[in-house]
């Protein structure tokens, strides 16, 4: 019998090679190989030949593909649920696991090791932060009393590689928080209603995974979500993260809002109000101390030469930021790393090294003060850059009427 049905299938076959338009012909050849039980590509005919058909031969066509069609594997059930109407059900696959959703939600929920001793300089942000948030968090009780049991975030702002998603992952170390780090692009999707979905699921997620640090990098990208606003009225989704954070009782939730930016200038300013990111701190590129301080951070796991005097190098990287200090170091070991290979043994990294290694780094931060002078000079009507202008007019201070980049003078 089977090898009847293997000829006639061999045969409706060729002549389908002559006239692949023929849906009849494709649904006979779906029925053959579901009877010879090869149901995969029974399945894949009656979907080929669903283009060409139509009444009761369609209807023929669509029931065989859903009585043999296997059973979604999960996943695929799942990216199945994101891609249609996805407003409600968004949340849910965020919540489901083996989804896209819940590797966004998945960044980084983890106990951080992180701390404030592993962040270099910055001493009076992190008193701010110790006073403002941290005991705060830590002392729930205090918190209510004052009435101040209420969200709001803060924004940390300034020139990259300085240390914001550092000192952000630090703070949720210093309150044994779990560490959830949100790009926002990651929320950003194009499905109407799918980034508020997915933004609602992440706070529900922080919520859940309590005490945690919520933090949005790039905060600035939230408003700039094009998508949003051409779908016109619908509340965007710089109000649904305003929704969210009103939603937050920090005390209760024990859910912490950071977020931060290079560029604070094209952040939504409706995230700027009192009881939002209220609290817009600056953080600067590490000074002298601080620059010692991070060198000896990076140093920390390599073997290094004793009593190397660190401070000539150091007087070297004024403008560097903290990621140009790793970059510096990572350089420094290029050298002995090579020697080591060709000859065998490995030396100390010395202060040669390290000298060397200069030569090739650029301090990075200049760059950004450029940008920024501006807009702490014309756009500072609500106080925002107050740190910021401090910061440019001690160094310009400091330089002794040397014009510098970051001069108001010019
Ligand atoms: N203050 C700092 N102390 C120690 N390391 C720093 C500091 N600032 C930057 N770094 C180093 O540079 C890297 C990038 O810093 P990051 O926090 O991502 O900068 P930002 O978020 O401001 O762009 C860090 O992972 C760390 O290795
Ligand atoms: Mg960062």
């Amino acid at each position: 019998m089977s090898d009847i049905l293997e000829r006639t299938l061999a045969g409706l076959r060729s002549a389908l090679a002559v006239t692949p338009d023929n849906g009849p012909l494709r649904l006979q050849v779906a029925q053959i190989l579901a009877e010879l039980g090869r149901h995969n590509e029974a399945v894949e005919a009656a979907r080929a030949s669903l283009p060409h058909l139509d009444g009761e031969e369609a209807q023929q066509a669509q029931a065989l593909v859903e009585r043999l069609a296997p059973e979604p594997e999960p996943e695929e059930e799942l990216a199945a649920l994101a891609d249609l109407d996805a407003v409600r059900r968004g949340g849910l696959v965020a919540l489901k696991g083996g989804s896209e959703e819940t590797e966004l939600l998945a960044l980084e929920p983890n106990r951080q090791t992180v701390d404030f001793s592993d962040v270099g300089g910055l001493d009076a942000l992190k008193e701010t932060i110790r006073m403002k948030i941290v005991l705060p968090f830590q002392q729930p009780e205090v918190f209510q009393k004052y009435g101040k049991s209420r969200g709001g975030g803060i924004l940390l702002y300034g020139p990259p590689g300085c240390g914001k998603t550092l000192l952000a992952r630090a703070t949720a170390g210093e309150v044994g928080a779990t560490f959830l780090n949100v790009a926002i692009d990651q929320v950003l999707d194009m499905w109407f209603g799918q980034s508020e979905a997915k933004l609602a699921a992440l706070f529900e997620e922080a919520r859940r995974l309590a005490p945690a640090v919520l933090f949005f990098d790039e905060v600035e990208a939230i408003g700039a979500n094009r998508q949003q606003i051409r779908h016109g009225p619908g509340r965007t989704l710089v109000n649904q993260l305003l929704a969210e954070m009103d939603g937050v009782d920090s005390a209760n939730d024990r859910v912490l809002v950071m977020a931060a930016t290079n560029s604070p200038w094209h952040v939504d300013s409706a995230l700027l109000r009192p009881g939002r990111f209220d609290r817009v701190v600056f953080v600067p590129p590490p000074d002298e101390v601080a620059r010692s301080e991070i060198l000896r951070l990076q140093l920390r796991e390599r073997p290094v030469q004793d009593g190397i005097d660190l401070r000539p190098i150091v007087a070297r990287t004024d403008g560097m930021s903290g990621a140009d200090l790793a970059d510096l170091v990572e350089r420094s070991v290029e050298a002995p790393l090579r020697e080591a290979l060709r000859t065998g043994t490995a030396r100390d990294l010395t202060a040669a090294d390290l000298q060397g290694a200069l030569g090739t780094t650029r301090p990075s931060t200049a760059g950004w003060f450029e940008t920024a002078r501006n807009y702490a000079q014309f756009a500072n009507a609500d106080n925002l850059y107050d740190d910021l202008v401090a910061y440019m007019d001690a160094a310009n201070k400091r330089s002794g009427g040397k014009r510098r980049w970051w001069s108001f003078r010019d």
